[in-house]
């Protein structure tokens, strides 16, 4: 068993590092403060190659592995989570379906811009009546020979506002089921096709969330990627890997929360000494890191499934589903640690705590991975 990183890996991941500290840092109080998304670091972040980091160098991705992804996730992560959920969307759920799945022409078409952040894509599954219960499509998108007519509304969609195409899961033939199921490429601007108002969120405030409404849009059938009735298993397979990236996104939020706690425990005094001197402090401390250890050997091996040609759903979402309790947990701790200090916005984890909210909810509950882990252990 080897745990080193490659030099290219620790490379990605002290880059990210550099850029997380001098491009995310200044301002992100504002931006969350505001609800501003970080357009001019997103447009850095394209230039850099995070936006399509597993994107082969074919299509101008930077074609690196997901063990690379999810170090510069956790960078990006630990200063700034709404950053790394659009980076996140972008790398394993747009990018990723579209490279496996769509057409020459297709990832021809888009994947370039994409992976530079040039274009911003977006994952339309959740619907007001089917986010858990995923299969219960209300969206439909009826067969006309050349083209679909897409009507029905997406909820929370991050990257809703900001994003040029959309992956947009919708049913064609309720009579099957989820085999039924289609995903189809919408681009801004199609007719009928209308952004909501942007959604006033808990954390990760400086995302673009929004619902999408679809009123007889008229979509191409060369926009449906895969064949008729695939749409279902695309959207699993893709959040498969996605839940890999929330989980590096989790560990992130409990790392800088954990590292802003630590240097402060060593500076605050009480009772004529700095309180990381006491034990109930030191304690927290070693409760916190151990955590996250933990948290992080489960995202890197899922990352190493995943680059190795091994299962990674039941990895991807034991790690989502731990890592996002670690990021909790451990925030819930940072804040306390800071005491009073902790609760006002410039020390930084009271954003940290509404930030790994999130992270318990989106790509399947906590709830949901749980399903997901127990019907793969029972599974024959
Ligand atoms: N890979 C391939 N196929 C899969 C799969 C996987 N990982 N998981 C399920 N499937 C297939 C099943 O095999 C089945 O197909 P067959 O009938 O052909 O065998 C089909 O999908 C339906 O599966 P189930 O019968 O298990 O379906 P279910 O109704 O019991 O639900 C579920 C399964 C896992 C709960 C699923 O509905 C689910 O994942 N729900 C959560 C949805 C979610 O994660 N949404 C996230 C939205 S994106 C997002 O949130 C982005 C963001 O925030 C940034
Ligand atoms: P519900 O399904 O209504 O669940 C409510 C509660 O019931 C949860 O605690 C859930 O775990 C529990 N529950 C439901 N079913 C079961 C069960 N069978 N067993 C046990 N417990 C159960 N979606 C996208 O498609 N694309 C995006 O880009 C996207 N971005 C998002 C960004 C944000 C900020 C937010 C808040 C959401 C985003 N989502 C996105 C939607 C997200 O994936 C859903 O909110 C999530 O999947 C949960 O669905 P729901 O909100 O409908 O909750």
């Amino acid at each position: 068993m080897d745990f080193t990183f490659t030099e290219e890996q620790l490379m990605i991941r002290d880059a990210a590092r550099d850029f997380a500290r001098n491009e995310l840092l200044p301002g992100v109080i504002e931006r969350d403060e505001k609800q501003k998304f970080p357009a001019e670091q997103i447009r850095k972040m394209g230039e850099l190659g995070f936006l399509g980091m597993m994107v082969s160098p074919d299509y101008g991705g930077s074609g690196l592995d997901t063990v690379s992804y999810v170090l510069a996730m956790e960078e990006i992560s630990k200063i700034d989570a709404s950053a790394s959920v659009v980076m996140s969307v972008n790398n394993s759920l747009v990018c990723w379906g579209l490279e496996h799945y769509g057409t020459e022409e297709q990832k021809q078409k888009y994947l370039p811009r994409l992976a530079k952040g040039e274009i911003l894509g977006a994952f339309c599954l959740s619907e007001p009546e089917a986010g858990s219960d995923a299969t219960s499509q209300k969206t439909t998108a009826i067969d006309k020979g050349d083209y679909y007519i897409l009507n029905g509304t997406k909820n929370w969609i991050t990257n809703g506002g900001t994003a040029s195409i959309y992956l947009v899961i919708a049913q064609t033939d309720a009579g099957k089921k989820h085999h039924g199921i289609n995903v189809l490429i919408v681009e801004k601007g199609m007719e009928g096709f209308e952004i909501g108002p942007k959604e006033q969120k808990l954390g990760i405030r400086g995302s673009d969330t929004h619902s999408l409404i679809f009123n007889d849009v008229k979509v191409p059938k060369e926009n449906r990627i895969g064949e008729d009735g695939f749409g279902f298993k695309f959207a699993m397979k893709t959040l498969a890997g996605g839940r890999i990236g929330i989980a590096s996104q989790a560990l992130g939020i409990a790392s800088g929360a954990y590292e802003l706690a630590r240097a402060y425990s060593k500076v605050r005094k009480a009772f004529g000494t700095e309180i990381c001197n006491h034990q109930a402090i030191a304690f927290k401390l070693a409760d916190m890191y151990t955590q996250i250890e933990a948290a992080r050997h489960m995202v890197l091996k899922a990352a190493w499934d995943k680059d190795n040609g091994k299962d990674y759903d039941l990895s991807g979402a034991m790690a989502k589903l731990y890592a996002s309790q670690v990021a909790m947990d451990t925030t819930i701790e940072a804040v306390q640690i800071h005491g009073g200090n902790g609760y006002v916005k410039e020390y930084h984890v009271e954003r940290l705590m509404r930030d790994a909210k999130i992270t318990q909810i989106y790509e399947g509950t906590s709830e949901i991975q749980k399903i997901v882990i127990s019907r793969s252990l029972l599974k024959d």
